[in-house]
């Protein structure tokens, strides 16, 4: 198994400027599809529905955290949970002090100081950060999540990073509050790195479309709500992008 690249400065950078960049920060003012800049914030705004006034949130594969900062303006408490240290620990520094240094890949070795900083307006002590497994969610003795449902659960692009993406699925009718939101954005980018192809959920001639199985997975306990592409931008240097346009949905806990 090689080691989580999650764990890697370059990708810890890479999701600081992914999270907190502006378009103009992530494209140095090159042409490029500006609008797929803001993906954290962006999902959140459109797959959310309101929500009521003690409602609490869980956003697993939370990374360094603009999702769940995004979910705090409206959730009275945000649990972020991710399986990198690295991430929670940068999610737990921009909860402490509200921005992140960092250096921004330029080209090779070259670097330029960047600091990432959590959007005004948002109480910051609303949120948690918490390393964890999204696949064994209950392991850790300290976790706020023993035993717990959340009003809001948000998995963005997780689901194709997963071992057993069907286990963590089948983990979620638990987690969400009956009358609850479940967000799930997801590129359906299967690969063998992460997930071995007998547990891919689609992208196989025997699994057909991995919408369809999230569809045949979640509708015992779910009504879809609403369903939206939500393009992507991830800087690798300062001229080459990943472009994905992830699939949206929000599904309401019946
Ligand atoms: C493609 S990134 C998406 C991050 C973030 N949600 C976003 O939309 O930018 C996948 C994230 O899932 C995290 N992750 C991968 N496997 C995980 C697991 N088993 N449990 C929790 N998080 C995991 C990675 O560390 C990474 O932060």
């Amino acid at each position: 198994m090689s080691a989580n690249p999650y764990e890697t400065p370059r990708l810890l950078a890479e999701y600081l400027l992914l999270h907190y960049g502006s378009a103009e920060e992530v494209l140095g003012g090159k042409i490029g599809p500006a609008e797929a800049a803001g993906f954290p914030v962006r999902l959140v705004r459109e797959l959310l529905a309101p929500v009521g006034p003690d409602a609490t949130a869980l956003d697993v594969g939370c990374a360094v955290g603009a999702s769940s900062f995004e979910l705090a303006r409206t959730c009275a408490s945000v649990l972020g949970i991710d399986y990198s240290h690295a991430f929670i620990a940068a999610a737990t520094h921009l909860r402490d002090l509200g921005t992140h240094p960092y250096e921004k890949a330029v080209e090779g070795t070259l670097t330029e100081p960047a600091v990432a900083t959590v959007p005004p307006g948002i109480e910051r002590h609303r949120l948690t950060f918490e390393q964890g497994d999204a696949c064994n969610l209950d392991a850790h003795p300290n976790s706020k999540i023993q035993n717990r449902k959340f009003s809001v659960v948000l998995a963005a692009n997780l689901l194709c990073r997963l071992p057993d993406p069907a286990a963590f699925l089948a983990r979620l009718s638990d987690l969400v509050s009956p009358g609850g939101q479940l967000l799930l954005t997801t590129p359906f980018s299967w690969l063998e790195e992460y997930t071995p192809r007998d547990r891919w959920l689609g992208g196989t001639p025997a699994t057909g479309r991995g919408f369809d199985a999230l569809r045949a997975r979640l509708e015992p306990h779910f009504t879809l709500e609403h369903r939206a592409d939500i393009p992507f931008l991830i800087r690798e240097h300062a001229r080459k992008f990943q472009y994905g346009i992830a699939d949206g949905t929000r599904w309401r806990r019946r």
